[in-house]
């Protein structure tokens, strides 16, 4: 939206990855759901350089010479050709920095796009729309190198289209259709994580030892494929177990810490039908699938749900580690 003279806005969601995260790095598919939490972003036109970010409250600074993490990826994002002229960005995240809910990849969409709308003013044509969302995520994949490392892409992604989808860096996105709605919780360590720190001790793995990641990588990929067919099938019980198979698979590859592997038990013992991780782990956050309820006309019973997915809140907040979620 463009907000007034010189001026625009953009927004991008924050995003839970339900399957397949690091496999999904190999080339392997991966399935992630867009959250309704996420950044936004306001570009403001500046007579000259260098162009300028805000984060939050304003704690946050950077400009894009600076050569700190921040200031590179901005830059970077920034010069993806066309070059964005100088700006000042304003920008904020709901989402907790370094818990795996793509707050990296919500706050560079949402700052690409909103200088995207800025750069095309009121010149919009529909039939560029692909193109120009095809460059929100060219800005965003390179804001992203420098943060991750070797991205595939499925954060930025989720950032940009939102929704439930199965993802590979050969194809990019294929919407899926739930059969039913899902409900999960998700559940904060309390620790930040590094998802480039996580991603760097898988390839070392891979290079060390390329067959045993690749037996993982292959576990991973018959585990999602079996989660897309019970998301479509709308079996949650199935997709719970997958869930748990799936963190075994992470924990494997020495992702999981024992908060992660706590907060995955208080959940199932709580009544989730599954738990596991979610996004790069060593810390960050963890998904708990809450068990769907039906009245007896067959529509869904939300009070139940909601019931059910508050035992999993209470099991996490009474725990000696007083863990949030929500
Ligand atoms: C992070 O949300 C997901 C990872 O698979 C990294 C990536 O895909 O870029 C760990």
């Amino acid at each position: 939206m463009v907000t007034g003279k010189g001026s625009a806005e953009g927004s991008a969601s924050g995003k839970v990855i339900l399957f397949g995260e690091h496999a999904v790095v190999y080339g392997s598919p991966a399935i992630a759901a867009g959250l309704d939490r996420g950044a936004r972003a306001v570009v403001t036109r500046l007579p000259g350089g260098p162009s300028t970010l805000k984060l939050g409250d304003g704690s946050v600074v950077a400009d894009a010479s600076s050569s700190n993490d921040l200031g590179r990826a901005f830059a970077a994002l920034l010069e993806v050709a066309p070059a964005i002229p100088p700006v000042r960005v304003e920008a904020r995240c709901d989402l907790p920095p370094g818990g795996g809910l793509g707050s990296s990849a919500a706050l560079a969409v949402s700052i690409a796009r909103a200088a995207e709308t800025l750069v095309r003013g009121d010149e919009a044509r529909p039939e560029e729309d692909a193109a120009i969302e095809a460059r929100v995520l060219a800005r965003a994949a390179a804001w992203e190198r420098i943060f991750h490392g070797n991205p595939s892409g499925i954060d930025a992604t989720a950032a940009a289209r939102g929704g439930i989808f199965r993802f590979t860096r050969a194809e990019g996105a294929r919407p899926i259709t739930p059969r039913q709605d899902l409900v999960l919780c998700v559940g904060s360590t309390g620790h930040p994580s590094s998802t480039r720190t996580t991603v760097e001790l898988i390839a070392s793995q891979h290079t060390k030892d390329p067959a045993l990641v690749k037996r993982s990588i292959d576990a991973v990929t018959s585990i999602v494929g079996n989660a897309v067919l019970a998301i479509e099938a709308g079996d949650q019980r199935a997709l719970g177990d997958l869930m748990n198979m799936n963190q075994l698979v992470l924990s494997g590859l020495f992702v999981s810490t024992s908060e992660i592997e706590e907060l995955c038990a208080l959940a199932r013992s709580a009544g989730a039908l599954g738990a596991k991780l979610t996004g790069g782990g060593g810390g960050g956050c963890v998904i708990a699938l809450v068990p769907p309820s039906f009245r007896s006309d067959g529509t869904r019973d939300e009070e139940r749900e909601a019931e059910s997915a508050a035992r999993i809140l209470d099991a996490w907040r009474s725990a000696e580690g007083h863990y949030e979620g929500f």
